[in-house]
């Protein structure tokens, strides 16, 4: 079988190709490095099952060349800077809803299956428990806005057409890979700020939630969604189905109660004060649940951080 993973040099996408291609598949990676890098891919370039295409999901030529021979599509290029989206939304709907009516188009003259990536922030996240698919919709950032297009798109083509569709909804991700700047997510930004000697700094009091999801975890959950048949036409929710207080995920990180400043949260009323994933559809309909713990997570997202800033060194200490 022939896998297309869109944004597959991304976090998240890197991980999917090497979850598949383990598993035996051979897999083309379409991403046009926006947000990618190319060392997230590096170790698959010699495996003869993998194939990189540098392009854009918005080109529609580039799209039917591609397909060629696709079984799934994974969709998992998107615009994901929320801030940024607030600031200038005209990229991100351009990427996330025009980008996938491309790849819907596309897919639904040649049949191919298409798993779409979406996210936990098309909720409304007020909540005080935990999210299920039925839990209302409320996107409140055009980056949310335009992933919930997409997959009201995706869905349409499922009913109009009968397009396989599966639309994932992953929570907070975290772990190798990851960026660590402030673009980057909450654990990744508190190791490297570990690593770096700086102090740990919380927006507000600490005590807004995250259910936080290991990366490998989060791939195994989009391939299960992707070949398990009964998916096609849900929307499945993955989290860990448990989520920590951002004050206390700080000191399991640091382990220092002193190196953790609070500071004032620039956006106080946008803050989302409770996230956590109710897990039970996947569990029943994919099997399996998350099999890294958050320690564990956290230990080897640590080790990859501290790896990469140890190869750093060495290439600036080269450069002098
Ligand atoms: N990271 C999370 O916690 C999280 C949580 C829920 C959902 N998601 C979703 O998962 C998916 C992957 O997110 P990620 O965190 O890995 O982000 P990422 O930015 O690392 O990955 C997205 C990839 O898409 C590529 N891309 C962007 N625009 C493109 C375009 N026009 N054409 C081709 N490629 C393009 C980027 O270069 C990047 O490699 C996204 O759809 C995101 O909405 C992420």
């Amino acid at each position: 079988m022939n896998v297309l993973v869109t944004g597959g040099s991304g976090f998240i996408g890197r991980w999917v190709v090497k979850k598949l291609l383990d598993a035996g598949y051979k897999v083309c990676v379409l991403d046009d490095l926006t947000n990618g890098r190319p060392e997230n891919i590096a170790e698959f370039k010699d495996n003869p099952d993998f194939e990189f295409v540098l392009g854009d999901i918005r080109d529609k030529n580039l799209l039917r060349e591609v397909f060629t021979d696709i079984d799934i599509c994974i969709h998992a290029a998107a615009a994901i800077n929320v801030q940024e989206s607030i600031d200038d939304p005209q990229r991100h709907y351009d990427v996330n809803v025009n980008g996938t009516f491309n790849i819907l188009e596309t897919a639904r003259k040649g049949d191919v299956k298409i798993v779409l990536i979406g996210t936990c922030m098309v909720y409304d996240l007020t909540a005080s428990k935990a999210i299920s698919e039925e839990h209302p919709l409320n996107p409140k950032s055009p980056y949310a806005g335009s992933k919930l297009a997409a997959e009201n798109l995706a869905l349409s083509y499922f009913h109009a057409y009968g397009l396989p569709v599966v639309i994932t909804r992953p929570f907070n991700t975290y772990g190798p890979y990851q960026k660590s700047d402030m673009e980057g997510g909450v654990v990744s930004i508190f190791i490297r700020s570990l690593l770096d000697g700086e102090t740990l700094k919380i927006f507000g009091d600490g005590t807004q939630t995250r259910d936080l999801l290991f990366v490998e975890d989060c791939a195994e959950f989009i391939v299960k969604a992707a070949f398990i048949e009964k998916a096609v036409g849900e929307v499945i929710n993955g989290g860990s189905g448990k989520d920590i207080a951002i004050k206390d995920l700080a000191v399991l990180v640091c382990k220092d109660a002193e190196r953790i400043r609070h500071i004032e949260h620039h956006h106080p009323q946008s803050e989302i004060p409770k996230l956590l994933c109710d897990y039970t559809k996947a569990k029943e309909m994919l099997g399996g649940m998350p099999k890294i713990s958050l320690v564990e997570g956290i230990k080897l997202t640590e080790k990859w951080i501290e790896n990469q800033k140890y190869e750093y060194e060495l290439h600036v200490e080269g450069t002098r």
